[in-house]
């Protein structure tokens, strides 16, 4: 897979997941503009790819924050080939009646409308130059939802349903556009699904490991593999598609 002329952003680029997706396209020679909200974890890549690289601190809710970011990255690369949206939160298992529209309401703003706002700001670009690739990372609960998972199933729902309807609005401009679902991954976020108070590990291997037939639970290393194949030429022909990570935790 050749990205030496690629021009990348990633989102929630800080995160488990995110940080490896970014350090795969650095790897293989891509220039790549990191936002999250929090960029501590790619301070050391930073020194590493100082002429390919810049981690820029952004709330991914918020739309000017937004705009000013990808005005910064198309500076700084001299373009936008492709977008990968990994950011996301998760929600702590809860009764519908215990959830608070406060918490539904952020984290349809976070798993859902960012990838709205950072796709609405690179389209132009990427029309103009009648190419470009957006990934997004939604998950297999969509498909195969957990009980108490109401908001965050929903989220990423919208993010498989919005994923498909670019995919052919923008199918004319040879843009791609596919999802990717996850099944339950070895990062921060795992434990942050158990009910309030809950016990991380026990959750982990109990819950989460145990649902996956092929008995283990999914790296990011498994999903960044995914995210460099449709982000390469080799799926020229692969739009509105979404591929399941997930050790066929959603069979
Ligand atoms: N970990 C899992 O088990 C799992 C399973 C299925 C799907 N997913 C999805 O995979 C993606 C990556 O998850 P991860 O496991 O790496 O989680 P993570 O928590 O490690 O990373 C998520 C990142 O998003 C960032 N973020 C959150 N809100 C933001 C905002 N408003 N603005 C900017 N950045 C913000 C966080 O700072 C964090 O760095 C997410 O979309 C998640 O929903 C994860």
């Amino acid at each position: 897979m050749d990205f030496q002329n690629k021009t990348v952003v990633v989102t929630g680029a800080n995160g488990g997941m995110g940080k490896v997706i970014t350090e795969r396209f650095l790897a293989e020679g891509a220039k790549v503009t990191a936002l999250d909200l929090k960029i501590n974890r790619l301070e050391e890549l930073r020194d590493r790819y100082k002429e390919s690289f810049i981690p820029l601190s952004v709330n991914l809710i918020d739309e000017s924050e937004v705009n000013q970011a990808i005005a910064s990255a198309t500076d700084f690369m001299g373009g936008i080939s492709v977008l990968v949206n990994t950011v996301g939160v998760a929600q702590a298992a809860a009764n519908i009646e215990d959830v608070s529209l406060e918490e539904w309401d952020k984290i349809i703003r976070v798993n859902t409308t960012s990838l709205f706002l950072t796709s609405k700001a690179v389209v132009k670009s990427m029309k103009k130059q009648r190419s470009g690739v957006i990934t997004n990372i939604a998950s297999i609960a969509a498909e195969r939802p957990r009980p108490g998972l109401n908001a965050y199933v929903a989220s990423k729902g919208g993010a498989l349903a919005f994923t498909k309807a670019l995919a052919i609005e923008l199918a004319e401009y040879k843009i791609r556009v596919n999802g990717i679902n996850p099944g339950p991954s070895d990062t921060s976020m795992l434990g942050k699904f158990s009910p309030a108070g809950g016990n991380v590990d026990e959750v982990k291997d109990k819950t989460f490991m145990s649902s996956v037939p092929l008995g283990e639970l999914v790296t990011p290393e498994d999903i960044a593999e995914a995210v460099m194949y449709l982000s390469s030429d080799r799926a020229k022909m692969v739009t509105g598609s979404v591929l399941n990570v997930d050790g066929g935790r959603g069979l």
